[in-house]
């Protein structure tokens, strides 16, 4: 999704906002933009299709100085990917260039009405649209910049981060937020401001951050207190969080993707996942979310769990985890359709959303829905200060450090733990568990890190494999029980990065269609670890076998059977049947990975592709 940099202070704007930009490429984007502005208010603006280097290209025999600036890479909604609808836009006079992440939903009878005043639009854009009003509001009533932002927000409907500048205004910048994220970092002294979609550009500078809310507007001046007011114009105390977060966190490291990065980060993600709260000496979970509302928790009727993409699948997870330990019923629903759902929620029922960004404009909306209709609000998120960590009554961060790769992978290990973590805790203050499962989950939980470890050390083994799929055109994923998310998960992950069309299915479903397709073509992923449901899935891997497909499979160490059948084996470390998701996406993680690669693709950045998705 579009990503935003600004930047206000006494250095040079332009290389600040450049590298803030290439920190923001992760999300997806298709052209990118910059707009400079020096105390003398001087206003230039600088476009380019396609990667924020063709942009840097374009500005090396510029005279790109400024110490103010807005900069932004564009995910198109209206109007395809070209340099006349990037970002950043003017107003009519040229007096404004403003950058914007979200949807304006009422652009159309705006553009109209400002249209009969004479206005007049280069691009395709709500955004466009926007900085006119502003104007407009300026103009009409001879309103300071901040003054007309605030303004022109109050008639506009949908979702927006904004930053605007304004030549006749060379001191400020202004920014704004309504359902689309925004973060401000403050120098020392309120010296400099740097403004962003989130803190990745940010942290090099500083760590104090202020995340802004919904429907506040910012002024922000060198030397002074931010000055932060909401659509209502009333004053909000800024307030300043020291964000934990380091450089090495989101850079590569030696590896030659961020993907590859996250999937080998995975034994130390679970161990930070962990730490303080799966206490395995005492053979004990801490999690203050249950210990502080345990009565919330205890009288939950029912549990919903609201998410998309891989947090779906790790819903799907939680939910067997959650109704085996717990007894309360859960049902996983796609954010995307309950936000328009007639949906049974009331005081009764606990929400859980899932997001590794915390930004999902769905899962948002979902929360929104159910905190209407009186449900107690739980997040599990990766990203410390999103805004659904903030709109939910409480929350478990997965604490697995930044995903920078668009395809999810530690973020998803890391919500399937926090699952097992929490119906483990619940279940115990439910008095549902027995001890001895209890003791045993948090025994083998402590052990998890270290086998997936082992599962790591078969990169080389998978990558060889891997070449000898990239002929296909089509996979079909199979698992059963704990491990049919996991299918799912792997067919996600192969269709995002290699472009291959995948299925995931319960494999004993496959007998109910989806056997048709399988010949000597078709590759046949089956996720097969020993449990209660071991001697079926061996069945339906026969039935793939007498029908010619070619079968890679995920086992238990030490399995024969499936080993005699399959065509490739990848074998993982025993564990219980509710924690195998936890190493038996690892091998789909890294299969995905390698074709990918072999195949040539951009593996972190897949075309279409969003790592934050904050337009619906
Ligand atoms: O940030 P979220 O977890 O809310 O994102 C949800 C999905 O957009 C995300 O999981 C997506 O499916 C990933 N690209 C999967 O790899």
């Amino acid at each position: 999704m579009c990503g935003i940099v600004g930047y206000i202070g006494n250095r040079e704007a332009c290389p600040i906002l450049i590298g803030g930009l290439r920190r923001l490429e992760y999300r997806g984007y298709d052209s990118a933009g910059i707009a400079l502005l020096n105390h003398e208010g001087n206003l230039n603006v600088y476009k380019e299709i396609g990667k924020v280097a063709n942009l840097e290209a374009h500005l090396a025999d510029k005279d790109a100085s400024g110490v103010i600036g807005i900069a932004h890479t564009r995910w198109a909604t209206h109007g395809v990917p070209s340099v006349r609808n990037a970002h950043p836009h003017l107003s009519q006079s040229g007096r404004l260039a403003l950058v914007h992440n979200g949807i304006i939903e009422n652009y159309a009878p705006i553009k109209q009405h400002l249209s009969e005043q004479g206005y007049t639009f280069q691009s395709d854009t709500d955004t466009e649209v926007l900085v006119q009003l502003i104007e407009f509001c300026q103009q009409r009533d001879n309103l300071p910049l901040h003054e007309a932002v605030r303004r022109a927000l109050n008639e506009v409907i949908g979702a927006y981060a904004i930053a605007v500048v304004d030549r006749q205004e060379p001191d400020m910048l202004v920014v704004a937020r309504q359902s689309s994220p925004l973060v401000i970092g403050v120098g020392e002294d309120n010296s400099e401001f740097f403004v962003a979609s989130d803190a990745t550009p940010i942290i090099e500078y500083t760590n104090n951050m202020v995340y802004l809310n919904d429907g506040e507007v910012t002024c922000l001046r060198i030397g002074q207190e931010m000055q932060i007011h909401t659509l209502q114009n009333e004053h909000v105390d800024a307030q300043v969080q020291f964000v934990d977060m380091s450089i090495g966190s989101i850079e590569k490291g030696g590896f030659d993707h961020f993907m590859i990065k996250e999937i080998y980060e995975q034994p130390q993600s679970m161990r930070e996942c962990m730490r303080g709260r799966l206490l395995a000496s005492r053979h004990e979970v801490v999690l203050s979310a249950v210990n502080l509302h345990r009565a919330k928790f205890l009288q939950a009727k029912r549990i919903i769990i609201v998410s998309c993409g891989t947090s779906w699948h790790a819903g799907l997870i939680g939910k067997q985890l959650i109704e085996s330990w717990c007894r309360i019923p859960v049902t996983v629903e796609y954010a995307s359709e309950f936000r328009y759902s007639d949906a049974v929620v009331g005081p009764d029922d606990v929400v859980i959303a899932v997001s590794q960004s915390g930004e999902t404009a769905d899962t948002l909306a979902a929360l929104q829905l159910a905190r209407e209709r009186g449900a107690f609000l739980m997040g599990i998120v990766n990203a410390v200060g999103s805004s659904i960590a903030r709109t939910t009554d409480t929350g478990i961060y997965t604490h697995v450090g930044p995903e920078i790769g668009v395809a999810s992978t530690k973020a998803f290990t890391g919500q399937v733990l926090v699952f097992a973590m929490f119906a483990l805790a619940l279940g115990r203050e439910k008095g549902v568990i027995d001890t001895q499962t209890y003791e045993h989950v948090i025994d083998e939980l402590s052990r998890i890190p270290d086998k997936m470890e082992t599962v790591l050390r078969q990169n080389d083994y998978i990558a060889d494999l891997s070449k000898r799929f990239t002929y296909a055109h089509n996979f079909i994923y199979l698992g059963r029980g704990y491990n049919y998310p996991v299918a799912l998960e792997g067919a996600l992950k192969l269709k995002e990065i290699s472009y291959i069309h995948a299925e995931g299915y319960p494999a004993a479903e496959m007998k109910h269609g989806p056997i048709a397709l399988i010949d000597g073509e078709m590759p046949v992923v089956c996720i097969a670890t020993h449990h209660q449901l071991y001697e079926k899935i061996l069945s339906n891997i026969q039935e793939v076998k007498s029908r010619g497909g070619r079968v890679f499979a995920v086992v238990t160490e030490g399995d024969e059977s499936v080993c005699k059948l399959a065509d490739y084996c990848i074998q993982v470390p025993e564990t219980l049947s509710p924690l195998a998701p936890l190493l038996a996406v690892v091998p789909l993680q890294l299969l995905a990975y390698h074709v990918a690669v072999q195949k040539g693709l951009n593996v972190d950045r897949p075309r279409n592709l969003a790592k934050s998705v904050t337009v619906e």
